[in-house]
């Protein structure tokens, strides 16, 4: 019978300094992945925590003047704050420094020992402190840079214990060779499988010129190497080898042991061959995710380029940077990381494509059916379409989530929200509720549409822990009845729900008020200090009364989507939401806005200008804008509850 658990592990984070947003992505990927296999019915582990031990923790806690010990101890509790910011579930988070796991480190260290597989003998090759990696000569160039992080190496003559890697090289191969699964994505496959052939050395597996370390047994000269010891603690934390091996026996062999990159070479040769000798089983699989960088390359601390994540966390909410973040690293790729990207996946796909659809529908159903959600009993155009996207989606989204592909995940959920959003401005509900004859048609529109939400949200649910539950407050949805990924299933929504408007989801962000520390190349250019000379026309002469101005239908209308005209340098096209109604106009203000800055303005609009056509759209309306010819300013508003009011 197929074992209905689910083992996933991050990385053991280093703790010598504050985390940074690049490292979150392991311990948010690994959430998201434990909380879809728990909506799957699967019995889950995730674990986490802290790698304390080695000759970089030794000195950097020198470097602060505190006791290793200490050190660690202080930095561990701001680690421990992060993920609970994040909304970390891991079940346990072992720190390599507590008994319980040193015991373990022991006992392996000792079984591998008496069956012959460490000697004791002499090191002399080069040591890179930051990534605690031996290499030897032929793998390090004539800069003398580590390979990997291209800081100096140094130089490490000593007595030291060897384990013999190099007799477990052809087992391991022919094991990545006979599971395909087993390193992924494919790319970190093959470059396991032509480093191991390039020809496995013992591994020198402890250090005797510095303390900071588990002590050898029987030989408290030499400490451990901080990898050998860390990597035992995906076994340590589940109590293997000791009375209580409760956790390691329904848990291991580990589903997944989750990481970066540069870090698969020690989960991929060191930790299986380590597993071999002590005849353990492997791991099912060891997969190695892309680096978050930045325009000037991979955060860290030495570039100083590192993001706070506590910060982002206050400043945009959790659920929109575990968004972020899994929706930007493609698979198995590197992503970029920048605040205006950031603030930009808020803004579409949050508070316009997910937050609109919401608000529209729930307005509606109050509006044209006084908050009770109608039955689906008048099938008519358009269904189709979005009932066959919503039924057949889950199980692409699922088979994404299963090969821990979030971005393409997230892709397709939001192609259920396009197609929501679309099968509005299709079935026009609004147009509908002119019609009393019309009302079924209404009501079943009005349903498919809450459906469609409740299913987005069911399958959002893993990568936004938090947003479900107020999505289930507003569409009046018992929470315990979507907690599983059968919910996914369509006719979840009972009507005769009671819905309920509150604030925005996800209000949109100004990115020009959020971007004061940004350098000044990558704001929009702006002539605030120069002189501009105004030319101002005459005042007109003509009178008119107040019953003229009532002709004109001036309304607030929120910005949609909004792109350039093909070959019309002036024109924009926007779609514009006025109340519930959408309109497509067409705008001759591209010199002076960017489409991404014209999404989410509440502008006025002229909303019964007859209709012309440009460029061959047909422009319904008119967006109202102070100009001197040179410059130019859209009129606009702030606040959200005046979408689709008169301006008089
Ligand atoms: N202590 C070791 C892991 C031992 S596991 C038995 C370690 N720690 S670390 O704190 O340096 O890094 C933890 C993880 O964060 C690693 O997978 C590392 O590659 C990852 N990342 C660090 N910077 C990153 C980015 N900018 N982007 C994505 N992941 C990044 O390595």
């Amino acid at each position: 019978m197929e074992k209905n658990t689910f083992y996933i592990t991050t990385p053991i984070y280093y703790p010598n300094d504050k985390l940074h947003i690049g490292h979150a992505f392991s311990t948010v990927m690994a959430d998201s992945m434990c909380r879809y296999k728990r909506m799957r019915g699967y019995e889950t582990y995730f674990l986490t925590g802290t790698d304390e031990h080695g000759q970089k923790i030794e000195r950097a806690a020198k470097a602060v003047g505190k006791a290793p010990k200490q050190h660690v101890d202080d930095i561990a509790v701001g680690i421990k704050h992060l993920w609970k910011e994040l909304m970390i579930s891991n079940n346990d988070f072992i720190r390599t420094t507590e008994e319980r796991h040193k015991k373990v480190v022991q006992k392996i260290f000792t079984h591998i020992y008496e069956q012959g597989d460490i000697y004791k003998s002499e090191y002399e090759g080069l040591y890179c402190t930051p990534c605690e990696s031996f290499f030897a000569e032929r793998q390090i160039g004539e800069g003398r840079v580590c390979p990997d992080c291209q800081r100096p190496v140094e130089l490490v003559k000593e007595e030291s214990y060897f384990f013999k890697m190099s007799r477990y090289q052809e087992r391991l191969l022919k094991h990545i060779e006979d599971n395909p699964e087993f390193i992924q994505p494919i790319s970190r496959r093959n470059e396991m499988i032509n480093f191991i052939k390039s020809g496995l050395d013992d591994l020198c597996i402890s250090r005797t010129t510095f303390s900071w370390g588990i002590p050898v047994p029987n030989n408290e000269k030499h400490v451990i190497y901080v990898w050998f010891d860390a990597l035992t603690n995906y076994i340590s934390a589940l109590g293997y080898g000791t009375d209580n091996d409760d956790l390691y026996q329904k848990y291991w062999p580990a589903d997944v042991h989750l990481m970066a990159k540069d870090i698969v070479r020690f989960h991929a040769v060191i930790w299986p061959t380590i597993l071999m000798a002590a005849g353990l089983p492997l791991p099912k699989q060891i997969f190695g995710h892309g680096w978050l960088l930045l325009d000037t390359g991979k955060m860290s601390k030495s570039k100083g380029n590192v993001v706070d994540p506590l910060l982002l966390i206050e400043k945009y909410g959790v659920n929109s940077i575990r968004y972020f973040l899994l929706r930007e690293i493609p698979a198995g790729a590197d992503g970029y990381y920048s605040e205006e990207a950031l603030v930009q996946r808020i803004n579409m796909d949050l508070a316009n494509d997910y937050g609109n659809l919401v608000s529209r529908t729930v307005a509606m159903v109050e509006k044209y059916f006084d908050a009770i959600v109608p039955a689906p009993i008048c099938v008519g155009n358009y269904d189709n379409e979005l009932l066959e996207l919503a039924k057949t989606l889950p199980d692409e989204v699922a088979n994404f989530m299963d090969k821990l592909d979030f971005s393409s995940a997230l892709g397709a959920i939001w192609r259920l929200v396009g197609r929501a959003n679309k099968y509005i401005d299709e079935t026009m509900p609004w147009a509908l509720a002119k019609d009393p004859e019309a009302k079924d048609r209404l009501g079943t529109v009005l349903y498919n549409l809450i459906e469609s939400i409740r299913i987005v949200t069911v399958m959002i649910t893993p990568v936004m822990p938090t947003l479900p539950g107020q999505i289930w407050k507003q569409l009046g949805i018992n929470p315990t009845e979507n907690e599983n990924w059968t919910a996914t299933s369509w006719g979840g929504t009972k009507p005769g729900q009671k819905v309920s408007k509150t604030q925005a989801l996800f209000p949109r962000i100004d990115w020009k008020d959020m971007s004061n520390e940004m350098p000044k190349n990558s704001l929009p250019v702006s002539n605030e200090g120069s002189e501009v000379k105004v030319e101002i026309s005459p005042l007109l002469t003509e009178e008119i009364t107040i019953d003229d101005f009532a002709k004109l239908d001036l309304r607030v209308a929120e910005v949609i989507t909004c792109e350039k005209v093909e070959k019309a340098d002036k024109l924009l096209k926007l779609e514009v939401r006025i109340g519930e109604e959408t309109r497509t106009i067409v705008a001759g203000v591209a010199k002076f806005y960017k489409p991404e800055e014209m999404v989410g303005k509440k502008v006025i609009v002229i909303a019964n200008l007859k209709p012309v056509k440009l460029r061959g759209i047909t422009s319904q309306g008119m967006i109202l804008a102070a100009s001197n010819g040179d410059d130019l300013e859209l009129l606009s508003v702030t606040k959200d509850q005046l979408i689709g009011c008169r301006v008089k």
